[in-house]
C-alpha cells in the first residue's frame, strides 16, 4: 500500500506542476481524490485488509493524504497567480518616464452647470452657496414645509446620525441633519443674511434615497434661484425663464407652465421645455423644473415684510438639462467616470 502511495504522490508532484489552467487541475483533481479517484480507491481499500493492520495503514493514508492536499493547495495558488498576471498583462516598469494623460476636460454636469449660472449672472444673479448637510430648518420648516409632510419621510430622504456634529452647521437641539434634498435651503440661509432685493442662485448638490435607474440617482445636481424685490411678478419669472432656456436651448425653445404644489411657492408651477433644435429628443415636452412665486409664510419666516416684498424662485434639475442636451440617455453614465462618455464632450 505504502508503494502505491509513493507512487501517486510521485506522479502528482510531476503533473501538477506541468498543468497551465484551472479546468486542467480540477480534473486531474478529480482523478485523484474525487469519488472513482485513484486515491480514493487506495483509500477505500483499507476495508479489506485484517483488523489489527487497519489503524496503520490510516495513519499512513492520512499522511499522505495531508501531502497531497498540501500539492493541491500550492498549484491552485499558482495557478491563480498564473491568470491575475495574464489578466494584468507584463510587469510595468515603474521607471520608465510619465507618458503624460493628454489635456483633460471639464465635467458635463461642470459645463452644464457653468454655461446656466453665466447665462442668469447677465441677468443680475449671484451665485449663493449652501452646505450639502443640512438641518431640517432650513430644509423643510422654513420653507413652509411642516413636520408630518411627505417629504421629510425616511423613506426618501438620509437622516444622518443625531450625535454627530457638522461643523458650523448649527442646529436646534430637537433637530435632525439630513443630507438636503433640494438647493431650496440655500434661499433660506440667503435671506436670513441678506436684506431685500434679493438675486442669487445656487448651484448644487443634492441628495434623496432613490433607487437608481436611467432616469433616477440618489445624487444629483440643482440650481436654485431666488428673485425679492418689489413688484416682482409672474411675467417676470415666465420672462426670464424664457431667456434662460433661449439662451441654453436655442432660439425655438419654448417653455409650458403647468399648476403644481410647492409649499414654498403659491402659485406653483412645473415647467415643461421643447426646442425643434435638439431633434428628436427635444421634439416632447419634457419636464424640467419647479418654480412659484415665494409664498409670503416664507417671507414672513426669514423677517421680510410680505408687503412690500415679492419674489420668484424655481430650482432646475442639471443632469436632466446636461442628458438632453448632450443625447445621454442613462443618467448613471454621469457618476461612472467612463473616459469613453467624456472624451466626447472635451
Ligand atoms: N425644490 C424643488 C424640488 O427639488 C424644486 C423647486 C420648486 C424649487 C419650486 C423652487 C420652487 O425654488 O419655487 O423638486
Amino acid at each position: 500500500m505504502e508503494k502505491q502511495l509513493q507512487t501517486i504522490l510521485d506522479e502528482a508532484t510531476v503533473r501538477l506542476s506541468e498543468l497551465r489552467s484551472r479546468p486542467e487541475f480540477e480534473q486531474y483533481k478529480a482523478a485523484l481524490a474525487g469519488p472513482n479517484g485513484s486515491f480514493t480507491a487506495v483509500t477505500k481499500s483499507i476495508a479489506t485488509l485484517p483488523k489489527e493492520e487497519r489503524p496503520l495503514a490510516g495513519k499512513l493514508i492520512n499522511g499522505y493524504k495531508v501531502q497531497l492536499e498540501q500539492l493541491f493547495q500550492s498549484t491552485l495558488q499558482r495557478l491563480e497567480q498564473e491568470e491575475l498576471q495574464r489578466q494584468v498583462g507584463p510587469a510595468v516598469d515603474v521607471t520608465l518616464p510619465f507618458p503624460g494623460m493628454g489635456p483633460g476636460s471639464v465635467h458635463l454636469i461642470t459645463q452644464v452647470r457653468e454655461e446656466i449660472c453665466s447665462i442668469l449672472r447677465k441677468i443680475g444673479f449671484t451665485v449663493a452657496d449652501g452646505p450639502e448637510v443640512e438641518t431640517e430648518y432650513y430644509c423643510f420648516d422654513a420653507l413652509n414645509t411642516p413636520q408630518d409632510h411627505p417629504a421629510r419621510d425616511l423613506q426618501d430622504t438620509y437622516y444622518l446620525n443625531p450625535l454627530a456634529s457638522f461643523g458650523n452647521v448649527s442646529r436646534k437641539a430637537d433637530e435632525r441633519y439630513l443630507l438636503r434634498t433640494h438647493t431650496s435651503s440655500v434661499q433660506i440661509r440667503t435671506m436670513l443674511e441678506q436684506q431685500p432685493p434679493v438675486r442669487i442662485i445656487a448651484p448644487g448638490r443634492c441628495f434623496r434615497r432613490d433607487t437608481a435607474d436611467a432616469t433616477h440617482s440618489a445624487n444629483f445636481h440643482q440650481i436654485e434661484a431666488l428673485y425679492v424685490d418689489r413688484n416682482v411678478t409672474v411675467k417676470d419669472l415666465k420672462a426670464d425663464l424664457d431667456y434662460l432656456f433661449r439662451s441654453l436651448l436655442g432660439a425655438d425653445a419654448v417653455t409650458r407652465f403647468r399648476p403644481h404644489y410647492f409649499s414654498y411657492t403659491e402659485p406653483s408651477f412645473e415647467v415643461d421645455f421643447k426646442s425643434k433644435h435638439l431633434g428628436k429628443v427635444g421634439s416632447e415636452w419634457m419636464e424640467i423644473m419647479g418654480c412659484g412665486m415665494v409664498d409670503p409664510a416664507v417671507f414672513e419666516e426669514v423677517g421680510y415684510d410680505p408687503n412690500v416684498w415679492s419674489g420668484y424662485a424655481f430650482g432646475l434639475g442639471i443632469e436632466r438639462i446636461a442628458m438632453t442636451l448632450y443625447g445621454v440617455d442613462d443618467i448613471r453614465y454621469l457618476y461612472q467616470n467612463d473616459l469613453r462618455l467624456h472624451r466626447q464632450f472635451i
